[in-house]
């Protein structure tokens, strides 16, 4: 699909279109199981309160599964519960042979320690990525869950072929979930990857500078529209992880989705760009079904 804008043409990353060739994949691969006799992948997702994003984000994972023929589990637990029920919440899952994968939505209440949570999450069935072995393993190249966000970015480069050795990625934010992975990945030596990578936060100086030197511009730093055109350099591939509420009276919601970039504007100087919604959102879904996928068939810790 492209999309053509004042003349100019991007060409669109489209995370719909991908990520439901990969759903179809991941579906086939289910049936295969279930001829042999195998039980289907099975995710369980824990979440704490009722923070009205992860609400979303979580109600989205498990009618993905249904779509691919997953068991799913959603655990939900009072925002008061203490961390260490909680705590004991994740290792009897961890301890239940019947399930493959675990999530604990983020973010969680004040009172609990994400880190203690998240080491908690045994490493074989972290998939979200986000256990310090798995991204340890990720960083050394070994097999290792990758988080679902940079792994559902990657497989977009790679199902659109785009060229990826000696191109500078700059990746804008520096998260645990997004920003930090995506730059080892994008400097691993692989494919996609071998990048010179440049990796910005709240301390550089200077942002625009870096981002207009981008081949490859990947902005995930929460800030609707912070991204515009004159930081974008001709033909670069620009890729939107952002995906934050505005209010917006005109919607049923009462809000809208924004992205980090400004489409109308960047797409225009792009080569390539993710849309927002369709764009990574649903990849990122995509990547954690492939890594629930992996884990049943012990394909990663085996
Ligand atoms: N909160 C925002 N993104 C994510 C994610 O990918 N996984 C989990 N567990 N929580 C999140």
């Amino acid at each position: 699909m492209d999309q053509a804008i004042n003349g100019a043409t991007a060409r669109l990353l489209d995370g719909k279109t991908t990520a439901q060739a990969i759903k179809n994949d991941i579906a086939a691969a289910v049936a295969l199981m279930q001829e042999r006799g195998q039980r289907p992948p099975h995710l369980v997702a824990m979440l704490v309160g009722n923070h009205g994003a992860s609400e979303t984000y979580v109600a989205s994972k498990v009618k993905s599964c249904g779509e691919v023929g997953f068991q799913s589990t959603l655990l939900r637990y009072p925002p008061a519960i203490s961390e260490a029920e909680l705590l004991g919440a994740v290792q009897a899952v961890n301890e239940d042979p019947g399930v493959d994968g675990l999530l604990v939505q983020l973010p969680l209440p004040d009172h609990i320690s994400v880190e203690k949570v998240t080491e908690r999450i045994s490493p074989s069935k972290d998939v979200d990525g986000f256990h310090p072995v798995n991204i340890g393993r990720m960083a050394k190249g070994l097999p290792a869950f990758i988080s679902a966000t940079p792994f559902g970015i990657l497989q977009l480069l790679e199902r659109y072929q785009l060229p990826t050795a000696g191109k500078h990625c700059v990746v804008v934010g520096r998260s645990q979930i997004v920003g930090l992975p995506m730059s080892l990945l994008m400097g691993r030596n692989a494919y996609p990857g071998n990048c010179t990578v440049t990796l910005c936060h709240s301390k550089t100086p200077d942002i625009a500078e870096l981002t207009r030197q981008a081949d490859i511009l990947i902005a995930a730093l929460g800030k609707p529209g912070f991204i515009t055109a004159d930081m974008v350099k001709p033909g670069a591939v620009v890729i939107d992880v952002g995906l934050t509420r505005v209010d917006d009276a005109t919607r049923k919601s009462g809000f809208a989705l924004k992205g980090d970039v400004r489409f109308d504007e960047v797409a225009p100087r792009a080569s390539y760009i993710t849309p927002v919604p369709g764009g990574v959102g649903l990849m990122t879904i995509a990547a954690l079904l492939q890594n629930t996928l992996l884990s049943a068939q012990k394909k990663v810790y085996g």
